[in-house]
């Protein structure tokens, strides 16, 4: 069956192919229209895009999965009172262009979406057969369905946090065998109002508003300031919050705009650092809490989590630690852009019932769901007048521009499904001088107050930093922070934080040959068996997708070179004596100097002493 899945709500829309159980293709809007966050709408660019990938045109889909989202208005179906309402909204020059189809089931007091969703004319006008099915997901359900299906555990929690989807800001699902149980979140919520203002995610969103960043966007920033500050708020805005008797995070406050406001007077007068802490202490407070009141009562050891609190790299390093569970896995497009591929998730389980479902479960290989653009990235650069073209095999050359100094782009393969560059479109440098912080940040514009994310081959992986059986599958996306082993932090000061924490990538041949082969030639280079890993993005731009994209950022000096599983270029004037770099050049803080950086006639790359 050839499932599209796509998710229009209200920010990071996205879309995802499915042949039956494989993935076949997904990516958000925002990476297509270049616009970060982009939803609101139906992201027609992503859809096409999944399309393509998979090699159909949207006749050839058979069903259609999506969520409760945000559609044009007239693909809904209102009762003539409503009808006519809009009507004159639109004579009179103020037409409602789109509604939220959740919104519209809770007005109506049902959770049966595919009565007001005119499917045949959603079908008819957008170019897919009459047959074609529409299923419609739980937001939440859709959050969890994805966690879960990555895992193959026989037992678990599946718990989801996030502002608000489907009228409720948590879920919580047990597995016990061959059953699933939704124990707080399920559709019928969707029927009747509720309060909104629970969310810690919205409350972490204030927070973030009152630094002076932008709601919904920089919580990440706030992460990274909250090791630098002291939590002098957090009672303040713990007492709002409370732990109800059935396990849920609930609060007194009147309504959202309140929490909004009350948060924001709370938080006049004092710095961010302490702001951030504060409300990162009450996030992993709470969540804390309600997870552990599940965890015990659902007698598990496994915790799926997915949601867009679960973007918060600190709780959940304090979930997979002060829990007691064997495994802790976080869905690496835990916000909604993950979304789609739940509602296709969800669609098979509406279709095959559960144990056909949890048979065909698998554990996540990888994220590279994205278009594969290399067989036009070359010639894009072999195009451009002023790239030069650097001689020799692209991970030794690569390495060699690394050891001196430089920070390159590495664009290999398809892009990267979810908010986290994984060495498809990632930023490279040494990690051995922190500074490498401050002078990348300037030259992409941008502000973090976390400093860069290492990536590691596995077999370096443990004796780097504190990896675990129950973290070590989150590390492989870069969902989790953990501590740096005491006698790496000196040696790779650019992707420690001030906590001595990094939240780094776990990185295997397998996933890409073209990015652990020049982590490999680094570490026999320097003795270090880290880089820098950041996202190829300017400031505020999402990840770089196309080869154009690629090209106009080492055309604008962001980074020194791009290395593909081809070449490796750079800008021709900025770098004359590029054909050649010193391995002597680099920080000499390994044993490896000296080395040489051409091709390995060992494929078996022998571990360091
Ligand atoms: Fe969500």
């Amino acid at each position: 069956m050839h499932i599209l899945a796509f998710q229009s709500s209200l920010h990071d829309a996205s879309a995802a192919a499915f042949e039956d159980y494989r993935l076949v293709a997904a990516i958000a809007e925002e990476r297509l229209r270049r616009e970060k966050g982009w939803g609101n709408d139906i992201p027609w660019l992503a859809i096409d895009e999944v399309l393509h990938i998979a090699g159909w045109s949207r006749g050839d889909v058979d069903a259609i999965a999506t969520i409760h989202g945000v559609f044009p208005l007239h693909y809904f179906r209102f009762s003539p009172m409503r009808e006519f309402y809009y009507k004159t909204r639109r004579v009179l020059g103020h037409e409602r262009l789109k509604r939220d189809l959740s919104h519209i089931c809770t007005r109506n007091h049902t959770s049966d979406a595919s009565r007001f969703f005119r499917a045949d004319r959603f079908l008819a006008e957008n170019g897919f057969r009459p047959e074609t099915k529409i299923f419609f997901a739980n937001h939440h359900a859709a959050h969890a369905l994805a966690a879960l299906f990555h895992t193959d555990w026989n037992d678990a929690l599946i718990y989801t946090a996030d502002g608000i989807g489907d009228n409720i800001s948590y879920s919580v699902r047990a597995l016990r065998k061959d059953r699933l149980d939704v124990v707080f979140g399920d559709d019928s919520l969707l029927a009747r109002p509720r309060p909104t203002h629970d969310s810690l995610a919205t409350a972490y969103g204030y927070a973030t508003r009152a630094c002076g960043f932008q709601m919904w966007r920089h919580e990440g920033k706030l992460t990274g300031l909250s090791a630098r500050g002291e939590a002098t708020l957090a009672e303040d805005f713990a007492q709002h919050f409370r732990i109800s008797d059935d396990g849920l995070v609930v609060s007194d406050f009147k309504s959202t705009r309140v929490m909004g406001e009350q948060i924001m007077a709370l938080c006049k007068g004092h710095s961010r650092e302490n702001i951030a802490a504060s409300i990162q202490k009450v996030a992993e407070d709470f969540i804390l809490l309600s997870v552990r009141h599940w965890i015990d009562r659902t007698d598990t050891r496994h915790l799926a989590i997915a949601g867009g609190l679960f973007a918060n790299v600190r709780i959940n390093r304090l979930l997979a630690e002060a829990l007691p569970i064997d495994e802790i896995f976080i869905f690496p497009a835990m916000g909604d852009d993950g979304v789609a591929v739940g509602s296709g998730l969800n669609l098979l389980l509406a279709r095959d019932g559960l144990a056909t479902w949890l048979a065909h479960r698998q554990r996540l290989e990888n994220v590279y769901f994205g278009r594969d653009y290399d067989d036009a990235i070359d010639r894009c650069f072999g195009n451009a007048p002023n790239m030069r073209r650097i001689d020799g095999d692209p991970a030794a050359v690569a390495t060699g521009f690394l050891c001196s100094g430089k920070a390159g782009a590495i664009y290999a393969g398809r892009m990267e499904y979810g908010p986290r560059a994984l060495g498809a479109r990632s930023i490279l440098a040494s990690p051995a001088h922190a500074d490498i912080n401050d002078t990348l940040n300037a030259r992409l514009n941008r502000s973090e107050f976390m400093p860069f994310a290492p990536v590691v081959l596995e077999e370096d992986a443990e004796r780097v930093f504190d990896i675990t059986s129950v973290n070590r599958y989150a590390a492989r996306f870069m969902t989790i922070t953990c501590a740096v082993k005491p006698e790496w932090r000196s040696r790779i000061p650019a992707v420690v934080h001030v906590d001595g924490t990094a939240r780094p990538q776990i990185v295997r041949d397998a996933d890409n040959s073209l990015y652990a082969d020049i982590l490999w030639r680094f570490r026999s280079a320097t003795g270090l068996p880290v880089l820098v890993n950041t996202s190829f993005n300017v400031h505020e731009e999402p990840i770089v997708n196309r080869p154009e994209e690629c090209l106009q950022a080492l055309n604008e000096g962001r980074v020194d070179f791009v290395v593909t599983r081809n070449a490796v270029y750079a800008k021709a004037p900025a770098m004359p004596s590029l054909f050649w770099v010193p391995v002597s050049a680099s920080s000499g803080a390994g044993s490896g100097a000296g080395i040489s950086l051409g091709k390995s006639s060992d494929p078996r790359r022998p571990s360091l002493p």
